[in-house]
């Protein structure tokens, strides 16, 4: 399978360094990125080709793997599934956008590719798809993070933002990929509290759900990646968890 990049920065860099040493048949071969030096560091790596016009990538790709911004899935989504090949895309918050989520998927259809969302940043995705088969009651994310990763200069504990998902996106569109997740399986625009907090290094993420399943409750404290403090390391794997998945016939935990 050959693998195309849109963006080449922290997520797709963990990427590459995973596949060069795996024995998965999936081959990172064409990089592009709004910056040139930037796909050219990350081909160098595998040799592979620096794309300056991303459109004229698609026709020697398998799947494109998006690890840039919200905007870039905005700008060559359709294009990508329009012409064919399946989409990963880590920038969850595009799909916050329901026109735009709902046109990506009936190209998708029309041209039979699927398009993969990996858990990213957050656990329990799982178990909130299988409570929403029934009622569920209320979904709520409290995320807190060091001030740096919210672009905060203040050194108190702070609540940045109390509100629902959808703005929450608007507001941090960086940085509240985790609450567009959950909305989405959730399908529920679910409550957010996010904070500024000064005594921690990692970014952490309390999940709270109720519905006629019961109810359940989990934490993560995700180390981020070294060169960018609003991404979490745990985002990059689960990509990587995905082509484990695509390249293999026996799923567990799905
Ligand atoms: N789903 C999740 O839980 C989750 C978790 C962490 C990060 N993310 C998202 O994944 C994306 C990548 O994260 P990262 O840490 O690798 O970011 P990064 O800033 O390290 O890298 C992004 C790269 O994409 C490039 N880029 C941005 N917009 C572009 C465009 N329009 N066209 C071409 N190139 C473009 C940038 O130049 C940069 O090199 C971000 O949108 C981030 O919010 C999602």
């Amino acid at each position: 399978m050959i693998l195309g990049f849109l963006g080449c920065g922290n997520i797709s860099s963990v990427i590459v360094n995973y596949l060069i040493h795996s024995n998965l048949d999936i081959r990172p071969k064409y990089f592009f990125d709004k910056f040139t030096d930037k796909s050219k560091s990350l081909s160098s790596l595998v040799n592979g080709v620096v794309v300056k016009d991303f459109n004229r990538m698609l026709n020697k790709v398998d799947i494109v793997f998006e690890a840039a911004s919200p905007s870039a899935i905005k700008e060559y989504g359709l294009n990508i599934v329009n012409s064919g090949k399946s989409l990963i895309i880590m920038s969850v918050g595009s799909l916050m956008d329901k026109n735009f989520r709902e046109d990506l998927i009936q190209v998708a259809e029309k041209k039979n590719v699927k398009i993969y969302v990996p858990s990213g940043a957050v656990i329990g995705l799982d178990g909130i798809k299988s409570a929403s088969i029934g009622n569920l009651y209320s979904v709520s994310l409290i995320t807190r993070k060091p001030p740096k990763a919210l672009n905060q200069n203040e050194n108190i504990e702070k609540v940045v933002f109390e509100g629902k998902a959808s703005e929450a996106i608007k507001k941090f569109p960086l940085n509240m990929n985790v609450a567009v997740s959950l909305s989405l399986v959730a399908n529920k625009d679910i409550d957010v509290k996010i904070i500024s907090d000064p005594s921690i290094s990692q970014n952490i993420h309390q999940i709270d759900v109720k519905g006629d399943f019961g109810q359940f409750s989990t934490r993560i404290s995700n180390s981020p990646c070294r060169s960018n403090p609003k991404t979490s390391l745990l985002a990059a794997y689960s990509a990587i968890n995905l082509f484990e998945k695509l390249d293999k016939n026996l799923y567990i935990g799905v």
